[in-house]
Parts: structure tokens; sequence; C-alpha cells
């Protein structure tokens, strides 16, 4: 069996926009019933967070309510979820499969949190999401909503991380292939520079004790998912591959084409960086 570790399925850097489109919103919150990705790395945040008692929790870029659905099962019963995400159409669809009588629903920036919020919460969570804040302002927002010792938990995917030791794959992944058959068919063009990573352990620790908080641990995990789920997420038009000005047709021809070559023994593997803030 062969891993898949560049892979960073769930990570491509410019994702952000599409959020607020309905049928993406759609799309991809049937992945997340589907497949169980986003339910698990929520899983593990809520752990880390240790939500015993508490009352108040923030699930910070919320999208369709996945991460506020699992909090709500670790909390008490008298536990509330604040759900905030800058896109109407992510929450339109959360509200539609998964409102809750104590879910909130906020449509806002998380940079913005601090104009929303007037109780003190007890943790912030933040799932597959930091990276695309400005991580600066929603640090200095996250400590302002916090009461003393409140916790902050979120994940950085991999390679916005710089986690980079890793064994070298033998045979291509998914996403080489995608690649070499959009060059070979449709003349794509693909970059060629790699982008720093911007959120190493080391700058997220300044970062956070710039914004006021007093202990910050980091972790590193691994996932390991199938190629399947991994073919389910290239296909929502938000992940498709690779980016540039193909029609999303022509990338769900180019999705076909690679699966049907790929070594079906690969796993899908992905590591995070685990991050938790006391306030
Ligand atoms: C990959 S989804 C994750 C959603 C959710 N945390 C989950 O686990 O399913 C990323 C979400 O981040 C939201 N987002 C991105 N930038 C944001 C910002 N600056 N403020 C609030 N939400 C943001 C997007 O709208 C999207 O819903």
């Amino acid at each position: 069996m062969t891993t898949d570790e560049d892979e960073d399925p769930m990570q491509r850097p410019d994702a952000l926009t599409g959020w607020d489109d309905e049928h993406n919103a759609e799309l991809y919150d049937r992945f997340t019933r589907e497949h169980t990705f986003y339910t698990d790395a929520s899983r593990d945040l809520a752990a880390r967070a240790g939500l015993t008692g508490m009352q108040l929790v923030i699930d910070l870029c919320g999208g369709t309510g996945v991460t506020a659905a699992v909090l709500l099962d670790s909390l008490p019963t008298h536990g509330r979820v604040i759900s905030l995400d800058s896109a109407t159409a992510m929450q339109a669809v959360g509200r539609r499969h998964r409102d809750h009588p104590r879910i909130t629903w906020i449509t806002a920036k998380a940079e913005d949190l601090a104009d929303h919020i007037s109780t003190p919460a007890d943790a912030v969570i933040c799932n597959s999401a930091i990276w695309k804040t400005n991580t600066t302002a929603v640090f200095a927002a996250v400590h302002h909503v916090l009461r003393p010792g409140g916790q902050f938990v979120f994940n950085i995917g991999g390679r916005f991380a710089g986690l980079t030791d890793r064994e070298p794959p033998t045979t291509a992944s998914l996403n080489d292939l995608i690649t070499a058959i959009a060059v070979a068919d449709y003349d794509y063009i693909p970059p060629q520079q790699k982008r720093r990573p911007s959120f190493t352990a080391a700058i997220l620790r300044t970062q956070l004790r710039a914004a006021g908080f007093a202990t910050v641990t980091t972790d590193v995990v691994t996932r390991t998912g199938t190629l399947e789920e991994k073919r389910a997420w290239l296909s929502i038009p938000l992940f498709a591959r690779p980016p540039g000005q193909l029609t999303h047709t022509q990338r769900m021809n180019i999705l076909h084409k690679a699966y049907e070559q790929v070594d079906k023994t690969r796993q899908v593997t992905t590591r995070w960086l685990l991050v938790t803030a006391q306030a």
C-alpha cells in the first residue's frame, strides 16, 4: 500500500471563492453527510477542547454546521453553540439540514466575531478554515470573546503549516494524474512556484501570544481516507481540479480518466497541525 501524503485533498488553497454558491453549499453538505472526513476532524477538535460542563461554544467558520452538530453531542443538555460563517449559502443549507434549538446561526466574517458575541464563550472551535481568514484579526477577536481560561482549538492543513517530512510516494497520485491529463489533453500550464507555508507552528505561536493567549500547544495528526472519498470531494465544483480556465465538465472528464488510471491500492493520507490555545 502506498501513501498519498502530499495530496492534502481537503486543502486546495484557492477554494475560498464559491462558498456563497447554493449549489456548492448543497454538494459540500452532502459530502459531509456521505463521508466522515469533516465529522471526524470536528470530533478531534471537540475532544481537545474538553467540553464537559461548557455552556457556550462558538463554531467559527462553521459552514453548514457539521462541527456544530458534533459539539452539541459533547456538550451538556443546556449547552449552546453559535455557528458563525461569512457565506449566506452555507448557513442557509445548514439551517435547512441541521437546525437545532440550541444552535444560533450568525452570518458574519470571523474577523468581525467580537461585534456579534455579547456573552463570554467557554470555547471557540474552527475546523478546516482558519487559514482562509486574516488570522491576526481573528485571533484578537477570538481572545476578546473567550472567558479567561477559555479554549481556542483549530486545525491547519499540513501544506499551509509546512509539514514536509513524509515518505515519497512510489506511484502517481490522483492529483498528479489530473495535472498530467490536463496538460496533455487541455494544454493546461501548472503553476511553477510552490507557496511558502504561512501557518507553521512557530508563526501561529507568535500570533496567538500577540493576541493575548497564555498557553499554546501544537500537535501533528495524520488522517487516512479512501480514493473514493477523494474523488467525491474533487467532484464538488468548488474543489474540482485543476484551477484555471477549464469548465466543470472538462474537469470531471479529467477526474474520470485520472481515477481510471490511479493505483487503487493508494491510501489518501493528509497531515494536519492541531492547535490549542488558552485565553
Ligand atoms: C471547508 S469549510 C469548513 C466548514 C465547517 N467548519 C466544517 O467543518 O464543515 C470552510 C468555511 O469557511 C468559511 N469561511 C472562509 N473564510 C471565512 C471568514 N473570513 N469568515 C467566516 N467564514 C469564513 C467558508 O464560508 C466555509 O463555510
